[in-house]
């Protein structure tokens, strides 16, 4: 059985999910193509924020794009259709319970994803099953370990913290980025190479301080307020203020720093 999902699926998460996309191109997507011909399977697709990118990327590969979420499916499908991209096909299924026959694909794209599996060393070695001799898998996943910012405060932290326990309570592990190497290697890999990709954003990057800590950093954690509260995680105060602190960050003199880890090994 699936874990439940720690962001949920509502209107403004689907939003969320897309400025962060648009905002880490660059950074997330620069070395990443695939040749004429190929197949990619890209898991977990979501509302196909990457998907757009990959798929713009290599025009000339053939995505499939599976989700579990029929919601998700449709809008990843609208996306696509908008940018004209006639490369990708999608399917609704579950990482755990794939159907696709034994060495069918020649590169595996996920992003964002294996944090939200309790067992994700299970959905790689799945993963492994379905890629050809000498295919790729490419991983990329964030570690909120790794936020720090300037003005510092334990109030942030402590609402940031929220996140991580509840995404722990729902199965997964908002930490996870620093885990690829490890769980690369023990779902049998070959020379899994992993880089960590800064966000590093001040003032002077003004796109960066709305796109990412605001619209996407901050507004995961705000779309856990709710929860952390009911559960007795953080009282309203303490709350409050760490978001204030949190947004504190993109002010002039504010400074925001979080890491993304972008993993590729070979089966
Ligand atoms: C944080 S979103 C990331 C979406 C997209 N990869 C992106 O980067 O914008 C995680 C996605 O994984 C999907 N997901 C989580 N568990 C899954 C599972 N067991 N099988 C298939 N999809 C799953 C969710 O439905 C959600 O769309």
């Amino acid at each position: 059985m699936s874990s439940p999902y720690v962001h949920g699926y509502a209107l403004g998460e689907l939003q969320r999910l897309q400025d962060q996309a648009s905002t880490l191109i660059d950074l997330l997507h620069a070395d990443t193509s695939y040749p004429a011909g190929a197949k990619v399977l890209e898991v977990g697709c979501g509302v196909g924020a990457q998907t757009v990118t990959l798929a713009a990327r290599s025009p000339n590969a053939q995505f499939t794009s599976i989700d579990r979420s029929t919601v998700s499916l449709a809008r990843a499908q609208a996306a696509v259709a908008a940018r004209g991209l006639s490369n990708v096909v999608f399917e609704h299924a579950d990482i755990l319970n794939l159907r696709f026959a034994r060495q069918s694909f020649d590169h595996v794209f996920l992003c964002f994803v294996l944090e939200h599996l309790a067992r994700p060393q299970d959905a790689l070695a799945a993963l492994k099953s379905i890629l050809k001799r000498n295919g790729t898998i490419t991983v990329i996943e964030g570690d909120h370990g790794s936020a720090c910012f300037h003005p510092d405060s334990d109030f942030a932290r402590k609402a940031i913290g929220c996140q991580v326990i509840l995404q722990a309570r729902a199965g997964g592990d908002a930490m996870i980025g620093r885990r690829l190497y490890p769980l690369l290697v023990e779902a049998d890999f070959s020379a899994p190479q992993v880089s960590p990709r800064m966000v590093y954003v001040d003032a002077s990057r003004p796109q960066l301080v709305d796109g990412f800590t605001r619209k996407t950093f901050n507004a995961m954690v705000e779309g856990v307020r709710d929860d952390a509260i009911a559960h007795g995680l953080i009282d309203e105060a303490t709350w409050d203020q760490g978001l204030r602190d949190l947004h504190r960050t993109t002010e002039p003199d504010g400074v925001f720093c979080y890491t993304f880890f972008k993993a590729v090994a070979t089966t």
